[in-house]
């Protein structure tokens, strides 16, 4: 009994009410406008050069490559042009000793040669082609058009964009730390380790996976307006919206196309509210971000994504372990234990090291609603190492679990509103009977369950959208959203090269400077190092 009362206390203690979603939302909406009027502020709402989102009718054939937390992808995509596509990709895990490399190169290297690999696999006859034409120096067009892949790379981590293929990194996140990298424009930094590999790829347009989302979404389910927002609910948390240019009150550095008086911004919530204005702080919030590699930031996605969920549940869990009065995965007899054994923590059990429990446990708890909590007791004996749990320790567990997975949805329901009230999407009487769409991805939303139903009734009990409002929103889920958008970034942004012809004839020679240097024997080696040197 003490068990089951202290699991309640604990999970009290993670309840985020209607009344502190309305005053969330509230806040969520003031951050946002600050964030739109001047640089440095908690909810950095970046613009991000993207003017208009896609309509379904795109086509053509184009490469994206995805870093933004455990794995990196590579892909190429099909664009049919019906709003259906054809995707093919590749994932490798990050190495974790490259996540925290001592110089960026040592990552974007890495990132290029997965590049190789996939375009020898993938892509082998258009590589050779390439090759052969680089030993020959061909008609320009040919050689800069046919051959070379435009890619869209989406760089999930908080960038202060400066065109559509230009962006330098403001900080890391997810685990994520190599000082080098900060302050540096990352497609140059892929662009280089690309040209080294002598591969026919180009990077054309830089995206944050919410951004990628949220055109992947406007491509696949084209409505007379189009998704609203992106969102990431996954490792790390984060939206993309469509702004009025009008309100974007920072200036602004590079060019963009005016004509649609839109613009899409990356808000990077995951800092929303870092200064704790509103955000819940419960004592393992507290313990879980000064233990972080980066206290004090990212907030909001310490309590909502799901590369921080597990680790506040192990925080708990410890604690209850500490607790003598509490009989917690520790049994008196083999009586007290519906299994007829005694509970066990096994000595390599995780549960005493950090990120030692992995969020994915609280799905399975989640889901688990059988009487015994077969599954989940199964789950914590093959995961965690905990052998023999009673029924007890397992509802335990799942309650309090059940309660951080409560209060991160009903957190993500107060970003997913205040985005949605300042689109005035629900009061804009020329789409009064459309839909109101939001592309989602990520591993919580798509795997966490009821994820979406408790958004949804936390978004019934917020005063400006209510019952009728949370109706209209549809929250659908945007697969492969970043890799997909990206090259429907990457598409746009190749159609601005054309419209650029000098930038695009300097591209071109400085391809052949390179190829004399390289390949054109002797003499003429030499002097296209004498013309790189006049330049
Ligand atoms: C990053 C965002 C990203 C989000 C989801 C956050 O940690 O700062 O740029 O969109 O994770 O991947």
């Amino acid at each position: 009994m003490a068990l089951e009362a202290e699991a309640k206390a604990i999970s009290a203690k993670f309840d985020y009410t209607d009344e502190d979603v309305n005053k969330g939302v509230r806040e969520f909406l003031r951050q946002m406008n600050e964030g739109l009027e001047k640089d440095g502020a908690s909810l950095s709402q970046i613009p991000t050069y993207v003017t208009a989102v896609p309509n379904g009718t795109e086509k053509g054939l184009y490469m994206a490559v995805d870093l933004g937390g455990t794995n990196f992808r590579v892909c190429s995509i099909n664009l049919n042009g019906d709003s259906t596509f054809h995707l093919t990709y590749t994932k490798v895990a990050i190495p974790k000793e490259l996540m925290v490399a001592k110089t960026a190169e040592e990552l974007f290297a890495f990132l290029a040669q997965q590049i190789e690999v996939f375009l020898r696999t993938h892509h082998e006859e258009q590589f050779e082609k390439h090759l052969r034409r680089r030993m020959t120096i061909s008609s320009p067009l040919g050689f800069v058009d046919e051959d070379v892949f435009r890619l869209g790379f989406t760089f999930s981590f908080p960038i202060q964009q400066l065109g559509i293929n230009k962006g330098t990194l403001i900080r890391w996140t997810k685990g994520f730390d190599i000082p080098d990298a900060i302050g540096k424009d990352v497609c140059a930094l892929l662009q280089k380790e690309i040209d080294k590999l002598h591969l026919p790829v180009k990077v054309a347009a830089l995206v944050n996976d919410t951004v990628g989302t949220l055109m992947a979404r406007s491509y696949t389910s084209p409505g007379k307006t189009g998704a609203v927002l992106g969102a990431i609910f996954g490792t790390g948390t984060n939206g993309a919206y469509i702004e009025k240019l009008s309100n974007i009150k920072k200036p602004m550095q590079g060019e963009y196309d005016q004509s649609t008086g839109d613009m899409v911004v990356n808000t990077e919530w995951g800092s929303f509210d870092n200064q704790l204005n509103v955000l819940p702080n419960t004592p393992w919030d507290v313990e879980l971000d000064k233990q972080s590699i980066n206290p004090g930031i990212q907030m909001y996605e310490k309590r909502v994504s799901g590369m921080f969920l597990g680790e506040l549940l192990r925080l708990v869990v410890v604690e209850l372990l500490k607790k003598p009065h509490v009989s917690f995965f520790k049994d008196e007899s083999s009586d007290s234990n519906d299994w007829k054994s005694t509970t066990n923590i096994a000595s390599d059990s995780t549960l005493y090291t950090q990120w030692g429990l992995d969020t994915a446990i609280m799905s399975v708890a989640a889901a688990d609603n059988t009487p015994e909590l077969v599954t989940l007791r199964q789950e914590l004996e093959s995961t965690l190492h905990v052998y023999a749990p009673s029924l007890e320790d397992a509802q335990a567990f799942k309650a309090i679990a059940g309660a951080i997975g409560r209060r991160a949805a009903r957190l993500a329901a107060v970003a997913i509103a205040a985005i949605v009230l300042q689109t005035g999407s629900l009061t804009n009487p020329e789409t009064a009977d459309e839909p109101v769409d939001i592309g989602v991805d990520g591993s919580l939303v798509e795997y966490y369950p009821y994820f979406r139903d408790m958004i949804y009734e936390a978004l019934r009990a917020i005063e400006s959208v209510g019952e009728e409002g949370a109706k209209r929103i549809r929250i659908g889920i945007a697969k492969d959203g970043s890799g997909v958008g990206a090259a429907l970034i990457a598409l746009v942004a190749a159609g601005m090269e054309k419209a650029e012809p000098k930038e695009y004839f300097a591209d071109y020679i400085g391809q052949l400077r390179r190829n004399a240097r390289e390949h054109a024997l002797g003499s003429l080696a030499e002097e296209g190092d004498d013309v790189a040197a006049r330049d």
